[in-house]
């Protein structure tokens, strides 16, 4: 038998529920996901990408057969290097489906071993993103229940530094 890993790609600035959703119901479906996160340091993301991935890190603990990396370039390639046969993307509505439909065209193009499977996360975290949960916290709203309390602390401790700056 093959031992079958997905790759679950994306910036994850910060992960929260709706992420943390889609890995819990890929890693019974695989023998090894990797959740790779995007280095886009120029794109001036909150967290760097060695902080998003230990943040990462941390909740995946709990998955054994789940673990971070970080990725530049493209991610056909990376998905080659790490011996992984699909990636993994969430959708959560309509919306997602137009940007996530051409990326998954394009990466068969350029790599027509990957495929690409989409998931749908729980109802109560199809209107979650990251934009989202950044913007609401910047004014003060509270995350409970969208973003992990280790993800809660990581963004208070951020929000405290750049009002100190
Ligand atoms: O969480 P995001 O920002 O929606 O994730 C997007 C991501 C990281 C999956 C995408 O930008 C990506 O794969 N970037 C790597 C470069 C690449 O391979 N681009 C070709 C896709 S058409």
């Amino acid at each position: 038998m093959s031992h079958r890993i997905a790759v679950y790609p994306g910036s994850f600035d910060p992960i929260h529920h709706g992420h943390l959703d889609i890995i819990e119901r890929c890693k019974d479906l695989f023998d090894e996901v990797i959740v790779a996160v995007l280095r886009n340091e120029e794109k001036k993301p909150l967290f760097t990408s060695q902080e998003r991935a230990d943040m990462i890190d941390e909740l995946l603990d709990r998955w054994p057969n789940c673990r971070v990396e970080r990725f530049s370039g493209l991610l056909v390639n990376f998905v080659d290097e790490m011996g992984a046969c699909a990636v993994v993307r969430g959708l959560r509505a309509v919306s997602d489906f137009e940007y996530e439909f051409q990326m998954a065209l394009m990466n068969r193009r350029l790599n027509p071993r990957v495929a690409t499977l989409f998931m749908m996360p729980k109802e109560d975290y199809s209107f979650l993103s990251s934009r989202t949960v950044k913007e609401v916290f910047s004014f003060g709203a509270n995350l409970k229940g969208l973003v992990p309390e280790s993800v809660l602390q990581h963004l208070k401790r951020r929000f405290e530094d750049l009002q100190e700056a």
